[in-house]
């Protein structure tokens, strides 16, 4: 399984790839605001950093506002992957984007059948937005199940990016299931190598090692 960071914050970033970790980032408006910096500047920058796939979200309705949009961001780093929402016109961009061999994460997914016109589309990604479907009450791991079954029964080559990662479980159960992808907030991430028996194992480890050390000195 592929882990991308879902953050814009450089620092944040930069700590998670120096645990060798990272193989892509997704960042989307609000990541962007939350960073507090210019557009550009920060795409480069994470650009400059990782190796793998940056997704940088287009804010047009239109496909032609997309498809300009994506020039735009294809010349702020070599691994750009231009984000573009669930929409007729999103799959118009993707389907274009797709033969000028321009590769595509269509954001906001929320449902098998959205995930199954992106792919007919051609996007290299879909991300369905696990959290924010829990938080209403629904089950979105359920709905990457049901992707990874219709993916599967048509060899569909789009990768499942699951996104909107709330907690270790959402990793742990997508992966079970067989999304290629988990985009996960930096703060997740560090969780995963949580576990008390380790804490607990490391202190014991550490306090019989200094009792033998001290009785060699
Ligand atoms: O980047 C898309 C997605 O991961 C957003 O997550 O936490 O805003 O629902 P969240």
């Amino acid at each position: 399984m592929k882990f991308f960071i879902d953050s814009a914050d450089i620092d944040e970033i930069k700590k998670a790839n120096g645990m060798g970790l990272v193989d892509g980032v997704t960042t989307n408006p609000t990541l962007i605001k939350k960073a507090g910096r210019d557009h550009q500047q920060t795409i480069e920058e994470i650009s400059s950093i990782i190796d793998g796939p940056i997704s940088v979200e287009t804010l047009g309705q239109t496909c032609d506002e997309m498809l300009a949009e994506a020039d735009t961001y294809l010349t702020w780093g070599d691994n750009i992957v231009i984000k573009i929402v669930m929409t007729p016109e999103g799959m118009k961009a993707v389907k274009e984007l797709k033969k000028r061999n321009v590769k595509t994460n269509v954001t906001l997914v929320f449902s098998p059948l959205q995930a199954l016109i992106a792919a007919k589309a051609g996007a290299t990604y879909i991300s369905p937005f696990l959290g924010r479907l829990d938080d209403i009450g629904h089950d979105g791991l359920t709905i990457i199940d049901q992707i990874r079954t219709i993916f599967d029964n048509y060899a569909y080559d789009t990768q499942i990016l699951a996104a909107s990662i709330r907690h270790p479980m959402h990793i742990l159960s997508a992966a079970q299931i067989g999304a290629d992808v988990a985009t996960i907030p930096a703060s997740t991430l560090l969780r995963l190598f949580d576990h008390p028996l380790t804490a607990n194992g490391i202190d014991s480890f550490l306090s019989d090692a200094k009792q033998w050390l001290h009785a060699k000195a």
